[in-house]
């Protein structure tokens, strides 16, 4: 492949991941800029939480497709004959790992994003659908029991190299589960804050059944 292709797609990937969308979104239809109120983080989940159910859930699906998009330009490249089948996900890999750095440094909002899950997740739909629906039901469980975000994406992003690990779905992949783990602690990164609220008793809990605010 050449360089110039590299880096057009590249860019693409780091482009599509910076949209912000929980800012543009917010400040666009209802006139708030979500990073002043809540957590503070531009993310879905915080829209959820201030700008209600609705828009909680257009931000999250729109930061996923944001992911997958990214990660299936690899898919691109595979079909015009610029990269083998051999070399397929390890481009998958890094367009949506870059993708992921994009939302989480934004070049459209002065580089300060969000937390990277939703984005995460769109890629991990991409590279390995099965892992990606164990990821989705430990998300799900552990926020119906919790009713922590922060807490049920720490635990689905560690199910993936976990569950790629313990081969559940075939031969362990070691790229897949160097790419987990490398995930896992970026997400441990991102949610620091989180972390040190959960221990200390105060995080904040997102209300499922509640009525919407708007
Ligand atoms: O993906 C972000 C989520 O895990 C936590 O968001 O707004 O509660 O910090 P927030």
């Amino acid at each position: 492949m050449t360089f110039g292709l590299f880096l057009i797609t590249f860019t693409g990937a780091y482009l599509l991941g910076s949209i912000p969308t929980s800012v543009w979104y917010g400040i666009g239809y209802f006139g708030v800029d979500v990073r002043q109120h809540g957590s503070g983080n531009a993310g879905a989940t915080n829209t959820f939480r201030i700008l209600g159910k609705r828009a909680g859930t257009i931000v999250m699906l729109i930061d996923v497709l944001k992911g997958w998009t990214a990660t299936c330009l690899a898919l691109l490249l595979y079909y015009f004959n610029e990269i083998g089948e051999d070399q397929l996900l390890t481009y998958k890999i890094v367009f949506g790992l870059i993708a992921i750095v994009g939302h989480i440094f934004p070049v459209f909002v002065r580089f300060k994003g969000g937390k990277g899950v939703a984005t995460l997740l769109g890629m991990v739909l991409a590279v390995h659908g099965e892992l990606a629906l164990v990821c989705i039901t430990i998300f799900i469980l552990t926020l119906l029991a919790s009713q922590f975000v922060s807490l049920s994406s720490i635990l689905a992003t560690l199910a993936f190299p976990v569950f790629s690990l313990l081969g559940v779905f075939g031969q362990p992949d070691p790229l897949l589960v160097a790419f987990g783990f490398v995930m896992f602690i970026l997400v441990v990164i991102t949610h620091q804050k989180n972390i040190v609220r959960l221990l200390k008793g105060n995080e904040n809990r997102v209300d499922l059944f509640g009525e919407s605010k708007r």
